[in-house]
């Protein structure tokens, strides 16, 4: 099968990228989909959430209905074809974690997510060993922040895409096996999580689809120190600080959630309302959404 990820065929990358730019989504209305019952969507939401994952890895889906639980979430995701919910150490039993700031919790309080504060570019996950690697997920709002807290999002096909225009090497360099490493994690028992070093972009071999692991952090992590790799580092990080149309802003709101490939997205600060702090549920899985495979 001939990859438009594949650095020595430029026919069918260039037949892929046409495809990908001309049905890329822009207008960050345009990414949002309304559904009734997320427990049963209708052939039509299907096909319409569907549609914008198929296009730009990612969907934000409105239900009018507070009342969405951890369970609603579960069978929400299903509906895509995705079951291996990713058990991290700080998800809830049933492998959906509750993101919100975490006063009491001494573990939570030491990651940022549990924090009010910004969380800078990055895929989910990335510190993941590689068969474990997030390759979709669910991030849906029970309640939003007092101020703050909006989402930056980018489909990282986009961002393959624009590297690898601006110079084939950058690609090569990123692809590369050594090319980032997470440093251990340390708690009070010793090592909690070793160090994994392991490629920015690769391609699934199983399926053939483009996975992206990435952050902007400069703390806890090495970039391997050759010139090709860190030009592509700043060429990447220049990227995504543009006002690119592909770069999508959004707040969501209570009842509005993310669906996507694990695209890049960031996180602002956000400042609670202590009668109703923030409050998302997050489902991580080891699949891709069904039926979005890399066409063109
Ligand atoms: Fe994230």
């Amino acid at each position: 099968m001939q990859s438009p990820f594949d650095l020595d065929n430029p026919t069918a990358y260039l037949r892929w990228r046409d495809h990908k730019l001309n049905n890329a989504i822009t207008d960050t209305d345009e990414l949002i989909v309304e559904i009734k019952n997320p427990l049963a969507l209708t052939k039509a939401e299907h096909a319409a959430l569907l549609e914008r994952c198929r296009h730009s890895n990612m969907v934000i889906y409105a239900v009018h209905t507070d009342t969405v639980d951890e369970d609603m979430v579960r069978q929400f995701g299903a509906q895509f074809g995705l079951n291996s919910l990713d058990a991290n150490w700080l998800a809830d039993e049933d492998g959906i974690t509750r993101v919100t700031v975490s006063a009491e919790d001494g573990n939570r309080q030491a990651y940022i997510p549990y924090t009010d504060r910004a969380i800078k570019w990055h895929t989910d996950g990335y510190y993941n060993t590689p068969d474990r690697q997030i390759r979709s997920f669910v991030l849906h709002c029970v309640r939003s922040a007092g101020q703050g807290g909006e989402n930056r999002l980018m489909d990282h096909e986009i961002v393959y895409l624009m590297l690898r225009d601006s110079n084939a090497d950058f690609i090569r360099a990123l692809s590369a096996p050594d090319a980032m490493t997470i440093p251990e994690r340390t708690d009070e028992d010793g090592v909690a999580r070793a160090a994994q070093t392991g490629p920015v972009f690769s391609v699934d071999p199983a399926t053939g689809d483009l996975h992206m692991r990435y952050t902007a952090r400069t703390r806890s992590i090495e970039w391997k120190q050759d010139a090709t790799t860190l030009a592509a580092v700043a060429a990447l990080e220049k990227l995504l600080a543009s006002d690119l149309p592909h770069i999508h802003r959004t707040l969501l709101k209570p009842g509005m959630g993310l669906l996507c490939n694990n695209v890049l997205h960031d996180r602002a600060a956000f400042s609670d309302d202590p009668d109703s702090p923030r409050l998302l549920y997050r489902a991580r899985y080891h699949e891709r959404i069904a039926g979005t495979h890399c066409s063109w």
